[in-house]
């Protein structure tokens, strides 16, 4: 049976919706009530399901480590809002923000154990398989995060090393949840392999486009606060493209604007956006951008799997390069 994106998706959001946070206490659950009520996209659920349903699997048997995925994507959300300092997700308050830092800590924990919870729920002789590809992600995602917070001292960032640390951070779980669906229908090696890595360009476009709209995005509808990324010197593409491709008097400026201890956030923003605008830095993240989700076309054709099958997937990847959110 084919199923629709709609379909899934009501499916993903119904089961979450009926998760129970009743057990004590309040404090503990409540905050991931809170993050898991509040929508997102859910992407790496439905990229899960999507797979499974690529390979003609049960979508029943999929939802529960699909749902995992979720719950854990939340939970790095509330742990990266405390590190990177930003007040508002999905347009409301962070977590650490509506309660306080330790409660991010503790629920954002809660969350990830419970994502390995729904995991361990897969058909026994899948388990081995499915936790090695879980846990590993799930550390790679704290190297990723990592390197992101190292990369936020140093003005020497190569465009590799941000390939590097944006891979690690975003692309490995959305490609994940990808493989994870073409596991639990039981895909060949070699089609889950090319899953895995369309799941990889597609991240890498999705983390490119994340760091586009935290400049360019509209604050109506983008939920999280725009030049966050400016603000705390995040080493994204923009700005190392900035670092290389400024004139003398543009690379002092940046220089001054990263190395202010006090200043007014609005300014700051202005000034660097100002810096990227003259460098045309928004067309040449966009050509990256369609790069990689050119790329991830590819390797998606290659699967030896009918077209008609493939179409949800397509039409996902268009979704996600267009999206204002
Ligand atoms: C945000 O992920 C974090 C990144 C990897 C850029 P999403 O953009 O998927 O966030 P939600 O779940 O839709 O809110
Ligand atoms: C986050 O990158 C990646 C993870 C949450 C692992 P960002 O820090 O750019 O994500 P947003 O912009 O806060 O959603
Ligand atoms: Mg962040
Ligand atoms: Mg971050
Ligand atoms: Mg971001």
């Amino acid at each position: 049976m084919l199923h629709s994106a709609e379909t899934l998706n009501k499916k993903i959001e119904e089961t979450i919706q009926n998760i129970s946070f009743d057990l004590k206490p309040a404090s503990l659950y409540e905050p991931m009530r809170y993050v898991l009520s509040h929508g997102g996209k859910r992407v790496r659920p439905l990229m899960t399901l999507l797979a499974t349903n690529l390979f003609s699997g049960s979508i029943e048997e999929s939802l529960k480590p699909a749902i995992g995925i979720e719950i854990f994507h939340n939970s790095t959300l509330v742990h990266d809002d405390l590190i990177d300092n930003s007040d508002m997700r999905r347009g409301k308050p962070a977590v650490h923000k509506k309660w306080d830092a330790n409660t991010a800590i503790l629920s954002g924990q809660a969350m990830q154990i419970e994502s390995f919870k729904y995991m361990a729920s897969v058909p026994s002789d899948l388990l081995p398989q499915v936790m090695e590809l879980f846990s590993t992600t799930a550390m790679e995602v704290c190297r990723g995060q990592q390197l992101d917070l190292d990369f936020e001292k140093r003005e020497d960032v190569s465009e590799s090393e941000y390939i590097e640390m944006i891979m690690l951070k975003t692309a490995v779980l959305l490609a994940c949840s990808l493989k994870l669906g073409a596991t639990m229908a039981r895909a060949q090696t070699r089609d889950a392999e090319l899953l895995y890595n369309y799941g990889i360009n597609m991240g890498l476009a999705f983390q490119l486009k994340d760091d586009l709209l935290d400049v360019y995005g509209n604050p109506e509808t983008f939920g999280k606060n725009i030049g966050g990324d400016i603000v705390s010197n995040k080493k994204t593409y923009l700005l190392i493209k900035a670092l290389k491709t400024s004139d003398k008097e543009q690379h002092a400026e940046l220089l001054k604007w990263i190395t202010a201890e006090k200043f007014d956030k609005e300014e700051k923003i202005e000034a660097v956006k100002n810096i990227y605008n003259a460098l045309n830095l928004k067309s040449i993240s966009e050509n990256l951008i369609e790069k990689y989700y050119l790329a991830a076309l590819d390797c998606l054709s290659s699967i030896n799997v009918a077209n008609e099958r493939k179409k949800e997937l397509i039409s996902l990847s268009e979704n996600l390069m267009y999206r204002e959110k």
